[in-house]
């Protein structure tokens, strides 16, 4: 395998590129550069003289903190989703996959242009339109409602590592005591807020339970990961992109988390209130969905993986204390 970052020369990362016939031996390469901010994996984006391509690579760690490991394989269970959603009317808001290099654990995606993520929305007084809400539930309905043939959904990755590298940070970091992260950093006050809420053995014990739900196994494929960080504001609107914790697991996973990050951003009370009309379902187990939303607003307030939120102490609490009471809904 061929590491390439930022500082890799222009005729190695050629090389690659042509190997997977994605540019000709006669053009060049004339720029590469970091597309946005991302912390897991080496993400490029390379201009060429016939236009330009994302790159994403994993590695055995997290690439901004390589003391912590992490399954390179992860760039290939994204593949596959990329691979797997291709006739679903999903694939639109995604960029189209390029090109998949399982030696040198590479994607090459279609570059969206130069575009920002969602996360602007955590400041205060930002409010997504009309527009992007609803094509955020659509493009979950449709992903979620995706039917699938046996072996294509029973022969799909567990991506199982991952997911009990993220259900550390989702259900034991947060409420564990011994945790040495300093929250009074982050705000002052949070770190005592968070130390009580760790003794709470009732809440503990539910956090463990909804964990084996998150480890378990369903019919729907998950984003697994969809909040704004992995939503992109590009020119042609609203496009979704890095399902590398895909799964086929509970669609309340996907639905809890994103209903959590609409409360933590602050966002109009309609989007919450009017979230089932726009995303219309049968069978969804309202109570799993309250549950995984309480997990969700709980370990970004207390956990590790913070988000740039713009919360008083007095909001971070009341949204805490109804983390609690959701997750413990059942
Ligand atoms: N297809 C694309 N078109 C344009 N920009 C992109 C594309 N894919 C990724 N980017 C940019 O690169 C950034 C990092 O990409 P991505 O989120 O896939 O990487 P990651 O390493 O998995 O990040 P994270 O640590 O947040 O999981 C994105 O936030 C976005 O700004
Ligand atoms: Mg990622």
């Amino acid at each position: 395998m061929k590491e390439i970052s930022l500082n890799s020369s222009l005729s190695e990362l050629k090389k690659i590129i042509v190997k997977n016939n994605l540019m000709h031996e006669k053009d060049q390469i004339l720029n590469i550069e970091k597309p946005g901010a991302g912390n897991m994996n080496v993400v490029l984006r390379v201009i060429t003289q016939k236009g330009s391509l994302i790159l994403k690579q994993s590695r055995n760690y997290v690439n901004k903190y390589p003391q912590i490991p992490a399954p390179i394989n992860r760039i290939d269970i994204e593949a596959q989703f990329y691979q797997l959603i291709h006739t679903s009317s999903c694939r639109h808001y995604l960029p189209r996959l390029l090109g998949y290099d399982q030696n040198n654990k590479i994607i090459f995606l279609e570059d969206l242009g130069k575009s920002s993520d969602y996360q602007v929305l955590y400041q205060n007084n930002i409010d997504l339109s009309q527009k992007d809400y609803v094509a955020i539930l659509y493009f979950l309905r449709q992903l979620h409602n995706t039917s699938f043939s046996e072996p294509q959904s029973s022969q799909f990755p567990k991506n199982l590592a991952l997911r009990q590298l993220n259900h550390e940070h989702l259900f034991v970091y947060p409420y564990s005591e011994k945790n040495n992260f300093d929250l009074s950093e982050i705000k002052p006050g949070l770190q005592r807020l968070a130390q009580k809420m760790r003794q709470d053995t009732s809440l503990k014990k539910a956090a463990i339970q909804l964990g084996k739900k998150y480890l378990s196994e369903g019919n729907s494929l998950l984003h697994g990961d969809y909040y704004p960080g992995s939503w992109l504001k590009t020119k042609s609107g609203f496009h979704v992109i890095d399902p590398e914790f895909c799964f086929f697991g509970p669609k309340e996973y996907d639905l809890g988390v994103l209903r959590a990050h609409l409360k933590m951003a602050e966002q109009p009370i309609s989007y919450l209130t009017d979230f089932w009309k726009h995303y219309p379902a049968s069978d969804v187990n309202y109570s799993l969905v309250d549950q995984f939303e309480g997990m969700e607003l709980i370990r970004r307030i207390i956990g590790l993986a913070q988000l740039p939120l713009s919360l008083s102490l007095e909001k971070m609490t009341t949204l805490l204390q109804e983390g609690r009471r959701l997750l413990m809904v059942s």
